[in-house]
């Protein structure tokens, strides 16, 4: 596997020759681009060096009922929402492919799918899962949840995912939206991220607003929220969080602009409320953006 460090290049409208950008893969070439949006800008932010794999293994390790409500939320509203649903993109994904990977075993692969995050190690994570390197994360569970609940098996699901034309972009989500992103996107999936990496409500309504400057009129919002968090603790790190809950974050919705159709809400209560930094319920929001 080589170093996402080493193989990230500055944005440069052309795409990774196929060898490079296959390293390390096992099977079949797919058409996948790393840029760093990120060089030659050093980002202050703690997010740079999030540990990828210590939060797959505390939050992803299995298809609990907080992880199954979330995945029902990607898979149950995408379908009466949908648009064209052509171009997928991921904002601040992390290292986590919980959502995309349900989404496209439920609807099929996407024509584009652009991923992001401010990590490197995050980027890496999701690369690895791509290529089928044998270091990737274990996703068995979250496999044998799709293939009960939607009959789809690992080799087929990563036949689907290879099957779009991935971006994995690091960037900081701080910076304005870069102009051939603009409203380009179908589906617009961003999950657990805006209030996390808020210090206050001034920042998250900037983050909240990105995601409809994004989506294409009539695109699909996929978002989810940490309700009244102090922040995530991933091994020794600490990373704080803006607290928002159900009342507060539509209010938030609202004042970014975003003005959302067929709005379905959902929650999941935490599955322990008492842990350090602890927090009350996830909160799951999908709508359409006007048309
Ligand atoms: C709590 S994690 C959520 C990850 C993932 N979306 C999920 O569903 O689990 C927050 C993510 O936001 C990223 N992040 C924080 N600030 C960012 C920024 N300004 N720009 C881009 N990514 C950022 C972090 O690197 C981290 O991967």
């Amino acid at each position: 596997m080589t170093d996402c460090r080493c193989i990230v290049s500055q944005r440069s409208g052309r795409r990774f020759s196929p060898e490079f950008a296959t390293t390390g893969r096992s099977s079949g070439a797919f058409d996948l681009a790393l840029i760093n949006l990120m060089a030659g800008a050093p980002s202050e932010s703690i997010f740079c060096e999030f540990p990828a794999r210590g939060y797959l293994e505390t939050y992803y390790s299995a298809v609990d009922p907080e992880n199954a409500a979330f995945v029902r939320s990607v898979t149950e509203d995408i379908w009466p929402l949908s648009a064209a649903s052509d171009s997928a993109i991921e904002v601040a994904g992390g290292p986590c492919l919980y959502a995309l990977m349900s989404l496209i075993a439920s609807r099929g692969p996407f024509k584009d799918v652009a991923f992001t995050d401010a990590g490197w190690r995050t980027l890496r994570e999701v690369e690895c899962r791509l290529q089928d390197h044998p270091s990737r994360f274990a996703h068995d569970p979250l496999l044998g949840w799709l293939s009960d609940e939607l009959g789809i098996e690992g080799g087929g699901l990563a036949r689907l995912l290879r099957a779009s034309r991935w971006e994995l972009a690091r960037l900081d989500w701080r910076r304005p939206v870069a102009p051939t992103w603009r409203h380009s996107y179908d589906v617009v999936c961003c999950h657990y991220f805006a209030a996390s990496a808020s210090d206050d409500e001034n920042e998250l309504v900037a983050f909240l607003q990105k995601l409809g400057e994004l989506g294409r009129p009539g695109a699909t919002l996929l978002t989810s929220f940490v309700c009244r968090a102090a922040g995530t603790t991933i091994g020794p790190r600490e990373f704080p969080a803006f607290a928002v809950g159900q009342r507060s974050i539509l209010g938030y919705l609202e004042r970014a602009g975003l003005e959302l159709e067929d709005v379905e809400l959902r929650s999941a209560p935490s599955k322990d409320p008492a842990s350090s930094p602890g927090y009350e319920d996830l909160l799951f929001v999908s709508g359409r953006l006007a048309g």
